[in-house]
């Protein structure tokens, strides 16, 4: 099933839509991301930074919003926010992107509180990964081999236990 989030209506009746197919359902991977570059030095037409909140931002809080009833109510249930190594250490020709996952990365440590007991919150925080996120990406010697990430990703997944406080948690 193919969804839109950054449509706030698509996503409501995406989350409907999939929860009528598969009443099983109790993971959700907030993965869809853009990532474009800025030049904050002069007067611009700011879509690009609207956009990549609406895709980045809005999208994973509104699918956790449309999904949550359903989610809380199921065994073993977990969200993954997919944040990024930027949230933490910016680039600087993508400004509103590291900003999103900076944001992204906050409100992971918010839900996962609220959430415990109910639902795991995982944060995946990929570094500088083989894609198409960014033209020509894919092929960059210096960024990490997509399986390789993928097989370092699933193995963490399977692991029993997870970090579950963030560093400042009492
Ligand atoms: N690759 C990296 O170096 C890296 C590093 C840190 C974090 N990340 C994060 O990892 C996630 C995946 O990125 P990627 O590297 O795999 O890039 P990618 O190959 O460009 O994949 C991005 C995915 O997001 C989907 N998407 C974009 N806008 C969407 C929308 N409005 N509605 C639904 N889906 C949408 C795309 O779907 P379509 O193909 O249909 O457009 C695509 O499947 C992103 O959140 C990204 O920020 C990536």
């Amino acid at each position: 099933m193919v969804g839109d989030v950054e449509d706030p209506e698509a996503i409501t009746a995406f989350a409907k839509r999939v929860v009528a197919a598969h009443p099983a359902l109790n993971v959700l991977i907030n993965n869809a991301g853009i990532m474009r570059r800025e030049d904050q030095t002069r007067t611009r037409d700011l879509r690009d930074a609207e956009e990549t909140i609406v895709t980045n931002l809005f999208g994973p809080i509104r699918l956790i919003n449309a999904l949550i009833d359903h989610l809380a109510a199921r065994q073993n249930a977990v969200i993954v926010n997919v944040s990024s190594g930027l949230a933490f250490v910016p680039l600087s020709g993508t400004p509103t992107y590291n900003a999103t996952k900076a944001a992204i990365h906050s409100y992971t440590v918010s839900l996962r509180e609220q959430l415990k007991g109910k639902v795991e919150v995982i944060e995946l925080a990929p570094p500088a990964v083989r894609t198409e996120l960014t033209p020509g990406q894919s092929t960059r010697d210096e960024y990490m081999p997509l399986n390789a990430f993928i097989d370092e990703a699933m193995a963490l997944f399977g692991r029993s236990r997870r970090p579950r406080r963030s560093w400042w948690s009492a």
